[in-house]
């Protein structure tokens, strides 16, 4: 007995110590829960979110500066979007060294006091991993370039070009200058920043592929070297503390090795019910002006899988996790995500399908719940990020509330699964898109204006105060800040107990005290309501009750807990409300516009 309990307070030991040695394997909680699962993450766009040098651009300084700020938010772990060397074509996802820290945000040594900042805090450090694609100023596609026969030739996807069919539309444009008369890219794949996803290289006479912008060539991933030097990578982070990734374009990494073309893509209104476009139906345009295409030979190949499933063993060395960039279809896709049976692959495989819910709407948001939690993975639910127009208008409209801002947060972090925020959610941060042509800087906002605005909008400075330039910045900020930062400021919303800020820091504070919102499982409730989302979380004898009223109008409902075991005369005892009072009886809830209710059910 005794050799037991020591050897139990050893592995405690070791266990809790795992934070500060990064090769241990994470603790579990009594449930088998691993810390991510029950960590709030936040997505940090550094370019954007704090500048301590006055240059008009975030850094990893500024986000160490307000460590305290994200400590008191509650947040367990930072995603902190590419900060590692790049010409900033896409900000970023155009890396040119994988083992370095972008000038423009610091040094190394910043980085390493910014991830020693986290950790005094329980603060975890998750970086991106650009793997789909580098930089084309990278060292190996410049040597891959420079010849033919160069070793690192095949690190990258070159083909031939094929002869001109008379008859087809012509499809190298502008990207492609010097192309021979009479020859095409190798197939008719499109890129989804524009444009054929084919460019020509006068110099080695061959086209190179790229899924995203021309200065982002795919990695050939079908080449083991490739795979070995990515890996290693990774392993260069995690050694340096890193406690994860979060995956970018996973879905991309393998293309058909024979290349075939895609076909058209029809929306569902033209097709009949066999699943057929009607006659004369043409695909439409993309905003760029290219016929749209079902992606069906470069994207979700099955190949992904291994790979990742590959850096899934490198990651569980460290005890760190893998957040996807999954862009799928529907629930069995993402299922793949997770891995099949003891493979395990992508804990954390994002569902884009809850954050396409894009309106307030019970019945869809309980579809869509419903869906991933019969996927049998751990959930993981976002609703804004780098490339998503802010939830804050998206679910809004023209006339964004903080109601609609407060009724986001409490479904997103009551939710089973992991909760992933993008910074400025908790301030309601607007989108601002920009107005004119000249002003846009991302690149698909510049190729494809004025159908596509790009992703400036909702990449605006962090709104620290109602001063100059939100207080982001004493220089002049890379992007101008959003209208709304006079009233939505991290300095105002502190002072006033009803701001979203403090809703924020409550629901977080509630979800890690309270077991049942932690472990509980998601029973929905009142199936067929049309406007009011209901569900309890129970775990071991607690429930927790969570209704959210998503009309505009005031709604009032009864709940039949029987089957959970609460009679008639159960009531509700109010953890957090807004627009609605915190005792209830379970026969009667009654909640205004939006009106959120987050309460204990009593006996
Ligand atoms: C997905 C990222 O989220 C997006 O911002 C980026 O442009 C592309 N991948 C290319 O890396």
């Amino acid at each position: 007995m005794k050799r037991i309990r020591g050897l139990v307070s050893i592995a405690l030991l070791l266990a809790g110590s795992a934070f500060a040695q990064p090769k241990k394997l994470g603790r579990l909680d009594r449930e088998g829960h691993a810390w991510w699962q029950h960590a709030v993450f936040y997505e940090i766009y550094p370019r954007s979110f704090a500048d301590s040098n006055n240059d008009g651009l975030g850094d990893l300084n500024g986000i160490t500066a307000h460590m305290d700020y994200l400590k008191k938010l509650g947040v367990d772990a930072l995603w902190i979007t590419p900060c590692l060397p790049s010409p900033q074509v896409d900000f970023g996802y155009d890396v040119a060294d994988y083992t370095d820290i972008e000038p423009i945000y610091g040094t190394l040594a910043d980085f390493d006091r910014l991830v020693a900042q986290g950790r005094k805090r329980q603060i975890r450090v998750v970086l991106d991993f650009v793997m789909n694609h580098t930089s084309d100023q990278h060292p190996w596609f410049l040597k891959s370039k420079s010849s033919r026969t160069d070793e690192y030739r095949d690190w990258y996807i070159w083909r031939d070009g094929k002869q001109a069919d008379p008859n087809a539309p012509v499809s190298s444009g502008p990207l492609n200058a010097n192309v021979p008369t009479g020859e095409q890219p190798p197939n008719n794949w499109t890129s989804i920043f524009g444009g054929p996803a084919w460019k020509y290289d006068s110099t080695t006479q061959q086209w190179f592929y790229h899924f995203f912008d021309p200065a982002q060539p795919d990695l050939n991933w079908r080449n083991p070297r490739v795979q070995d030097a990515m890996f290693d990578a990774a392993r260069f982070w995690f050694n340096r503390g890193v406690a994860g990734f979060r995956l970018d374009a996973v879905d991309t990494l393998f293309e058909d090795p024979e290349l075939r073309d895609n076909p058209p893509y029809f929306a569902p209104n033209q097709l009949d019910v066999g699943g057929n476009p009607f006659p004369g139906a043409l695909p439409r345009n993309d905003a760029y002006g290219m016929p749209e295409q079902r992606r069906l030979y470069n994207d979700n190949l099955s190949e992904n899988h291994a790979v990742l499933q590959r850096l899934r063993r490198v990651a569980d060395q460290y005890g760190a996790v893998l957040i996807g960039e999954t862009w799928t279809d529907n629930i069995a896709e993402l299922k793949r995500y997770y891995g099949d049976g003891a493979a395990g692959e992508i804990q954390l495989p994002m569902d884009f399908l809850f954050a396409n819910v894009n309106r307030i709407s019970a019945p869809e948001f309980r579809r869509q719940v419903a869906l991933v939690e019969s996927s049998g993975g751990w959930p993981v639910y976002l609703f804004s990020n780098h490339d998503i127009t802010r939830a804050y208008n998206r679910y809004g409209g023209v006339h964004p509330s903080d109601e609609v801002a407060k009724l986001l947060a409490a479904l997103l972090l009551t939710l089973r699964g992991t909760p992933i925020l993008y910074y400025g959610e908790e301030i309601g941060m607007e989108n601002r898109d920009p107005v004119s042509r000249e002003e846009v800087r991302d690149p698909i906002g510049v190729r494809g204006w004025p159908l596509e605005k790009g992703r400036d909008g909702e990449r605006t400075p962090m709104q620290w105060t109602a001063g100059q330039n939100a207080g982001f910045t004493g220089g002049k900020p890379w992007l101008p800040v959003a209208a709304n930062y006079q009233t939505h400021n991290v300095s105002s919303e502190e002072q006033d107990p009803n701001s979203i800020l403090n809703f924020y820091r409550a629901a977080i504070r509630l979800r890690h005290r309270d077991p049942a919102l932690r472990e509980g499982v998601y029973v929905p409730l009142n199936p067929e309501d049309p406007n009011v989302m209901a569900y309890i979380r129970q775990y071991r004898g607690r429930a927790v009750l969570i209704a959210l009223n998503m009309s505009p109008e005031t709604q009032t409902v009864s709940f039949d807990l029987s089957k959970q075991g609460y009679g008639s005369r159960a009531k509700l005892r109010g953890l957090l409300v807004s627009n609605a009072s915190r005792e209830q009886m379970l026969s009667s809830v009654s909640l205004q516009a939006y009106g959120v209710l987050i309460g204990e059910v009593v006996k």
